[in-house]
C-alpha cells in the first residue's frame, strides 16, 4: 500500500517537474528575458518612486508573478494595476497567487506588451533588459500621455527625460532605480 502511494507521488512529482521545465524552456524562447522577480527589499523604494495617487493606473510591463503590483495595491488599494506578462510560468504563478489571495483592481494580461495599448497608464514600472527597453522607448513616446512617470530598474531608458536616480544595496548587489517623466 505504502509502496503504491510512493509510486503515485513520484509520478506526480515527475509530471510537475516536466511541466515546469517545459514552461521554462518555452518561456526562454518567447521572451528573451528571464523571469527574475525583484528582491523584496526593493518593493518599498519602487513604490515610493512611483508616487502613486488615488485612482492612478499603474502598468508593470513584464510583470512576472506581479509582486510589484500586489505590493503597490496593498499600499494604495484605490489604484488600478495592470500586469502584462508573456511567460507561461510567471503568468501562472501570478494568476495562482491572485486566485488564492485575490486583490481588487489587479488585472493580469497574458500578452506581449508590444501588442498592448498603454495609453491609460499614469505610472509604468519595468525591470527588463536594454535590447527590449530600446524598442519600448518609441512606444512610450507614442502612447504615454504627458506627465506619466516611468520607473526602470537597473537599465536606462535612453532618450527620455530623466528626473532622478536612486541607488539601493540588497545584500552585496547594487540596484538602481531610474525615474523618467514623459
Ligand atoms: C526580470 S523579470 C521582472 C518581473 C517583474 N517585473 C518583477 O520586477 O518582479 C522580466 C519579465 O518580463 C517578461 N517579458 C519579457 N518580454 C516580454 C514581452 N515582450 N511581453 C510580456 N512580458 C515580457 C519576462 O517573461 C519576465 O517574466
Amino acid at each position: 500500500m505504502l509502496y503504491h502511494l510512493l509510486l503515485i507521488l513520484l509520478a506526480i512529482a515527475i509530471v510537475i517537474v516536466y511541466i515546469v521545465i517545459a514552461f521554462i524552456y518555452t518561456d526562454k524562447k518567447k521572451t528573451t528575458i528571464p523571469f527574475l522577480p525583484i528582491p523584496d527589499e526593493l518593493l518599498n523604494p519602487i513604490h515610493d518612486e512611483l508616487t502613486l495617487y488615488a485612482g492612478a493606473t499603474l502598468y508593470d510591463l513584464g510583470c512576472g508573478n506581479a509582486k510589484v503590483l500586489r505590493y503597490c495595491l496593498k499600499q494604495q488599494p484605490t489604484i488600478h494595476a495592470v500586469g502584462v506578462e508573456l511567460g507561461h510560468l510567471p503568468f501562472f504563478l501570478g494568476s495562482l497567487w491572485n486566485f488564492l489571495k485575490p486583490l481588487k483592481n489587479l488585472v493580469l494580461l497574458k500578452r506581449n506588451f508590444f501588442d498592448v495599448s498603454i495609453e491609460s497608464a499614469d505610472r509604468v514600472f519595468i525591470y527588463l533588459l536594454p535590447h527590449v527597453i530600446k524598442k519600448l522607448v518609441p512606444k512610450f513616446r507614442k502612447e504615454l500621455k504627458a506627465g506619466t512617470i516611468i520607473v526602470a530598474c537597473n537599465y536606462e531608458c535612453d532618450g527620455l527625460e530623466k528626473l532622478h536616480i536612486s541607488q539601493h544595496a540588497v545584500q552585496d548587489k547594487k540596484f538602481i532605480l531610474y525615474v523618467y517623466k514623459i
